[in-house]
């Protein structure tokens, strides 16, 4: 099928590689190097086996950009750090399916307050975790590698999931962007993630690292995928 002239890939470089020495100047690079959105992994210790940063810091990256945030909870439970996290009207906000007793509340909750609501899927976890919650939801975030850590590699068996969930999201007639994270590169990782149908691809250690700037890190991604569209 030929890709529309408008398809719109947005990419969110994950902070989490970033030298956090200096992470407003970090985040002032990504958004002048065209970066679509701040992707922020909020990590509490007992969903994954690592904690990253909370509230605070999430505050400082708000001095930095007027981006939209793409606030990914991977914590148990997230209601309660709901309040203080999501501040800006265009935060996007992401619970983990597994990690939430009651998915559709928690999701409705961040309906309620006006924000973007999202989704996310392990790798172990099947589309059908999602499937009632699609009509609630404006991205599923389909999980590339296990989460906790950055630098990990792609898992290529995901890639399935984002073209079945593609699928049932058209036939069904929802508006839900899928997004990719972990070990997303400017190769086919990147690509094959587009040609399945996901539209937003999350990029650590391929936006922030020692090989490059971060502007050309973007454009090496965002040159990648130039053209591309779900490819069914
Ligand atoms: C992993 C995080 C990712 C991570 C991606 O649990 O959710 O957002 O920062 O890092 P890379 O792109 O390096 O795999
Ligand atoms: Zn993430």
């Amino acid at each position: 099928m030929p890709v529309e002239a408008d398809y719109h890939i947005q990419i969110a470089p994950s902070l989490l590689a970033a030298d956090f020495s200096r992470l407003g100047g970090q985040v002032r690079e990504a958004d002048e190097a065209g970066a679509d959105l701040i992707h922020v992994d909020i990590m509490d210790g007992q969903f994954v086996p690592n904690i990253s940063f909370g509230e605070v810091v999430v505050d400082a990256v708000r001095q930095s950009t007027n981006l939209p945030l793409n606030i990914h909870l991977m914590v148990r439970e997230p209601d309660y750090l709901l309040p203080g996290l999501v501040k800006s009207p265009t935060d996007q906000v992401l619970v983990h399916a597994e990690a939430c007793n009651h998915l559709h509340r928690t999701l409705s909750v961040i309906k309620e307050g006006g924000h973007q609501a999202g989704v996310a899927l392990n790798p172990a976890t099947p589309v059908a975790a999602v499937e009632e919650v699609l009509p609630l939801v404006d991205i599923v975030l389909v999980m590339t590698v296990n989460p906790g850590f950055g630098g990990q590699s792609f898992i290529p068996a995901a890639l399935n999931k984002v073209k079945r969930l593609r699928r049932l999201i058209d036939e069904n007639g929802y508006t839900v962007q899928i997004e990719v994270d972990g070990g997303v590169k400017a190769d086919e990782t990147a690509q094959d993630s587009v040609r399945a149908g996901s539209s937003i691809l999350v990029a650590g250690t391929a936006i922030f690292n020692r090989r490059q700037s971060v502007a050309e890190a973007m454009r090496e991604m965002r040159e990648s995928v130039r053209g591309l569209g779900p490819d069914f």
